[in-house]
Parts: structure tokens; C-alpha cells; sequence
């Protein structure tokens, strides 16, 4: 089959099941371009909340398909790769959030987004990169505990001057990125902006003139006037932001933040996932109940 013959059929079956394409910014461009929305984790739990759809095609990673199926309980979910998971989100289970929990009794705790249902079920409130710094600023509490992204942890209580004791977790993607990379970077392109997102670490964050989620970085891109603008997030985004805006140059900030997670789904895989209806996310009652509290407060705010 053509990639031609593969779009028709996929845009036929998404009639026939009343099925919607939700991306995030990070898939390949083949995958973005099918979607009916691209999106960072905020949008894309908005946007599958709120969607009239019976089906809803995810293709991200694991938990945000979750939190998809939390939210609409009623659709059904599909992740057109079953092993695109995210290592994150993988640092930490239920079981130990809720043995360190016991250690910090009364503490109220704040799980980013990157986590798995059982462990939002565990949680007092969600948050995603792009409202972190508000959902904390809305606990009256003065020490919070923070999963699982340490690196997002730090950048909070910089912002929120609160003490938050984090989870020793990490994306390995932007964990990766180094001041360094960021300097060398500079030294070719000295009037470049420098845009990083806040799971990088903190050194790389105090190099930046913006730190801001994927979708928050696509509505600055079509609003800078900066010539050119070094990108500090996974090397995906850069296919989005160069599409949609032509004047300014986008560069990552290197080549190799790569999330081979993010790469598992293509084309040929979401036309499967709708021909054969796989592979279904499901949650059971009493954790996406549970869960849905953390999210639905952090959407409220
Ligand atoms: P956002 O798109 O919400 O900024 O998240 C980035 C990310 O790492 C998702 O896995
Ligand atoms: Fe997880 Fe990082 Fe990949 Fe996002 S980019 S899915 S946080 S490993």
C-alpha cells in the first residue's frame, strides 16, 4: 500500500468508527500530519475530555493514552504501540509512592502528568510542564512532595519559592541535555533564543531566555521575532515549529534528545490500531475514580 492509499484508509476507518487522531508534539511527521490535534500533555487531556468521539487513537506513550481513558471512561482508547511506555513515568509505582508518602505524613503530594493512573490515583492534584508552577502556587502548604521529575521539581521551587521534596526521577531525554550543549550551540548562533523545557536540568534552565512545555513553545514560535531559536526539548518538536513558522530557524539544541519511545508509532501502525480496534487502554473503576480527582483538579485550575 502507498502512503497515499494508507492516509484514504485511515481517514475512512476514523468515519467509520468515529474515531479522532490525538498526537503529541514529539511523534514522527507522518504521525502528526494524520492527527486531528498535535498537542503537549495539557492540550491533549483537554482536547480528549472535552472530544465527542467514540474513539480516540493516542498516539504518545502510555499514560497519556491513561489519562485519556480516565477522563472519557466511556471511549474507547487506542495506543497503536503497546511498548511505547515512558521510562519516567516508569520510576515510580503506587506501591512506593505509597510507602514514601508514609514518610511525610499530612505532606500533600503533586504527580506530574508523566505517571502512571495507579500512581495519580495515589496523588492530591496532577499538573503537566506547562502549569506546574500554578497547580503548587494553589496548595496553601509550604512543603509539597513532587513526582516524579526531579529536574521539574527543582525548576518549581525556584519559581514558587516553596520547598519541595522530590522523587529521584528524571526524563532521560532532556536529562541529557547539558549546559554545554547549550553553550557550544550558543557560540555558532550567538544571537539565537534559547528555549528549554523545565524537565531539563536546572544549569541548562538558567541558560534559557524561555523555559516552557511543547505547546507552549508552539504558540511562541509563531509570535518571536527572533531570527533563530535553540530548542531544548526532544528533537521532534523541531518538524512542528519549522512547518508552521518559516521566518525564524529552529535548531535543536542536539540532534541525539531523541525519545525512541515517542518513534514507536507510525502510519502503518495507527491504520492497524483502527482496522483492528488495538491496542485498547482500559483502567479499572476505582483507579481512574481516584485518579480523575488529581486530574480534574489540575484541568479546573
Ligand atoms: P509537554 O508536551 O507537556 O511539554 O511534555 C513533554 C514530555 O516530555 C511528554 O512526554
Ligand atoms: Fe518520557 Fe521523556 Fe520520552 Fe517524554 S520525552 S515520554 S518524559 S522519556
Amino acid at each position: 500500500m502507498t502512503k497515499q492509499e494508507m492516509i484514504a484508509r485511515v481517514n475512512g476507518l476514523k468515519k467509520d468508527r468515529h474515531a479522532v487522531i490525538l498526537a503529541h508534539n514529539y511523534q514522527i511527521p507522518e504521525v502528526q500530519d494524520i492527527a486531528d490535534y498535535t498537542g503537549d500533555s495539557l492540550g491533549l487531556s483537554q482536547e480528549a475530555a472535552k472530544s465527542a468521539a467514540e474513539v480516540i487513537v493516542f498516539c504518545g506513550v502510555h499514560f497519556m493514552a491513561e489519562t485519556a481513558a480516565v477522563l472519557s471512561p466511556e471511549k474507547t482508547v487506542l495506543l497503536p504501540d503497546r511498548h511505547a511506555g515512558c521510562p519516567m513515568a516508569a520510576t515510580i509505582t503506587a506501591q512506593e509512592l505509597r510507602d514514601w508518602k508514609s514518610k511525610y505524613p499530612g505532606r500533600k503530594v503533586v504527580c506530574y502528568v508523566n505517571t502512571t493512573a495507579e500512581v495519580k490515583a495515589e496523588s492530591d492534584v496532577c499538573c503537566t510542564s506547562s502549569n506546574a508552577v500554578r497547580v503548587v502556587n494553589s496548595i496553601p502548604d509550604e512543603e509539597i512532595l513532587f513526582v516524579p521529575d526531579k529536574n521539574l521539581a527543582a525548576y518549581v521551587a525556584r519559581q514558587t519559592g516553596k520547598k519541595i521534596i522530590a522523587w529521584d526521577g528524571c526524563c532521560y531525554v532532556h536529562d541529557r541535555i547539558l549546559a554545554a550543549d547549550v553553550l557550544a550551540k550558543k557560540r555558532l548562533h550567538p544571537e539565537a533564543e534559547v528555549w528549554v523545557h523545565p524537565e531539563c536540568r536546572p544549569e541548562v534552565i538558567d541558560l534559557a531566555d524561555r523555559v516552557i512545555s511543547t505547546g507552549h513553545m508552539v504558540a511562541a514560535a509563531r509570535e518571536t521575532r527572533a531570527a533563530e531559536v535553540i530548542v531544548g526539548t526532544e528533537a521532534g518538536i523541531i518538524y512542528r515549529l519549522r512547518k508552521e513558522n518559516s521566518r525564524t530557524v529552529f535548531l535543536p539544541v542536539k540532534d541525539l534528545a531523541f525519545c525512541s519511545n515517542m518513534k514507536k508509532i507510525n502510519l502503518h501502525k495507527v491504520l492497524e490500531a483502527l482496522a483492528e480496534m488495538k491496542y485498547r487502554v482500559e483502567v479499572s473503576t476505582d483507579v481512574s475514580r481516584r485518579a480523575r480527582g488529581a486530574i480534574e483538579k489540575m484541568i479546573q485550575l
